[in-house]
């Protein structure tokens, strides 16, 4: 059927209150708006809300029938609403469409949950963050750093010469093009802002980043999760998710936060042959650089021209450096440094040339070599123990482990009351399982780790109510 034939039976199938309900609420719009842009179009929006001719909860019509009342591209009403998604002023509900916000309630978002807790703990492992002790010294990288340079201008190339080498060298394919940003999450909230538009379907991994998910809500894109075996995301269940086009499959390469899991090879082959089929963009967060056990992977080596790269060097040498590098096409990395420079402009090139003593000095690579055996000993220990008490936990490697729990609140609760915090599995879950796991980081526990072992495997087997009386 042809779109405007689509689009009649769409319209005669509407009841008529439905049609003066849409008609009342496009005229709020309409007589707000300056011109016809998505500028116009979010600033009469905006205006609407404040004077109150929309309120908090109330339902927008899907995009298509918007521009068609408004005589505007479907384009132009999805970036409105992004601009005003960004802003706060709509949310996406999934299926239950797109609501205007209650600026008033409070968003408190997955990253959030998965890290707050009440009491106070004398282990904490619910953090995700690298062990302090096992970070390289600074004091020769710092002795090194004498001035803060000045560039000769803002527009200056914003990555450090010397460290663009470095980082073309140890890439793990040739990069057309490189950016160096303020960490892991700054890399992805510049991909999602300049890749991105409201309304626009992506596929992750199930479970996820919690602030990965939080990001992606922000942008009002639609998020498709797919499962992970023990290879990487399951390559049917993927052909299956993009049936229906997306623009972006997001993807943990390495040390899957939470699960541990680390891509093969052959499965990143199988991906980037299914992925090169559609016009999607593969975003890969590589967070555990330097402290992964197994080797770079990368679909880029096979589909550079659609693939994002990110290298976090948090957790090897100090989440506190806040610094990333990325990787993309051209075109895409162009337009995160013009977005950059409207914003911070670049990464401090004095930081960049502290992460550049430290990426050649041959003693910091000795350290990050040292904590890279000292996080797979600390991981291995506690699996094996777990496992030796009927706790399988999967994974191969990384600070964090996926425990499965019989019930979560009980796991919760029996741990913190033995002084310990580890993650609820709920924020990390985009399909309906992954409410029955906790993330435990491991990486952080130096000693005693069978005694950890044995207060998780207690609490992963208890189960809610029954527990309770025992
Ligand atoms: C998967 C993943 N992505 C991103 C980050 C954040 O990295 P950064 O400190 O570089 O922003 C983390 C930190 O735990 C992570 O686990």
């Amino acid at each position: 059927m042809s779109q405007s034939a689509d689009d009649s039976v769409q319209r005669t199938r509407q009841r008529p209150a439905q049609r003066t309900a849409l008609r009342e609420l496009i005229s709020e719009i309409e007589h707000r708006m300056a011109d016809p842009t998505a500028k116009g179009l979010a600033l009469a929006v905006s205006r609407a809300v404040r004077e109150q001719a929309l309120q908090p909860g109330d339902r927008l019509p899907p995009i298509r029938e918007v521009a068609r009342e408004l005589a505007l591209s479907p384009t132009t009403v999805s970036s409105a609403w992004g601009l005003l998604a960004r802003a706060g002023t709509l949310r996406t509900k999934g299926r239950r469409g797109t609501v205007v916000a209650d600026l008033g309630a409070p968003r408190d978002g997955r990253y959030r949950q998965a890290l707050e807790h009440q009491a106070e703990l004398s282990l904490d492992l619910s953090t995700g963050v690298p062990d302090e002790a096992l970070l390289p010294g600074l004091g020769r990288a710092l002795a090194a750093v004498t001035t803060a340079g000045t560039p000769r201008s803002y527009l200056d190339d914003p990555v450090l010469p010397e460290l663009a080498e470095v980082l073309v060298d140890s890439w793990p394919y040739p990069p057309p093009a490189i950016a160096v940003v303020d960490g892991a999450m700054d890399a992805l909230d510049l991909v999602i802002r300049t890749s991105l538009r409201f309304g626009d379907r992506v596929v992750v991994e199930h479970p996820s980043f919690p602030p990965l998910l939080d990001l992606l809500e922000a942008a009002g894109v639609q998020v498709v999760g797919v499962p992970l075996d023990d290879e990487g995301m399951v390559p049917d269940a993927l052909t299956g998710a993009l049936d229906t086009a997306a623009q972006a499959v997001f993807l943990q390469p390495r040390a899957h936060n939470p699960t541990g899991v680390s891509m093969t090879p052959s499965r990143a082959g199988a991906l980037a042959r299914i992925i090169g089929a559609t016009d999607a963009i593969v975003v890969e967060d590589d967070s555990a650089y330097g402290i992964a056990s197994t080797a770079d992977v990368s679909l880029g080596t096979s589909l550079s021209g659609q693939t994002v790269h990110v290298r976090s060097f948090s957790k090897s040498y100090g989440p506190d450096l806040r610094l990333a590098a990325l990787s993309g096409p051209e075109d895409l990395v162009g337009e995160v440094r013009r977005l950059r420079q409207l914003g911070q402009g670049w990464s401090s090139r004095l930081l960049q040339r502290v992460l550049h003593h430290l990426l050649t000095d041959a003693q910091s690579r000795a350290e990050v070599v040292a904590a890279r055996a000292e996080y797979a000993r600390r991981r291995k220990v506690l699996v094996d123990a777990l496992a030796a008490r009927g706790v399988i936990a999967g994974g191969r490697d990384g600070i964090n482990v996926w425990v499965p729990v019989a019930d979560q609140a009980t796991a919760l609760v029996r741990l913190a009351s033995r002084g310990i915090g580890v993650a609820p599995g709920g924020p990390f879950a985009v399909l309906a399982d992954g409410h029955d796991h906790v993330r435990v980081t491991v990486g952080l526990v130096e000693r005693d780790l069978e005694t950890v072992a044995d207060e998780i495997a207690t609490a992963a087997l208890a189960s809610g109510w029954g527990a309770r009386g025992r």
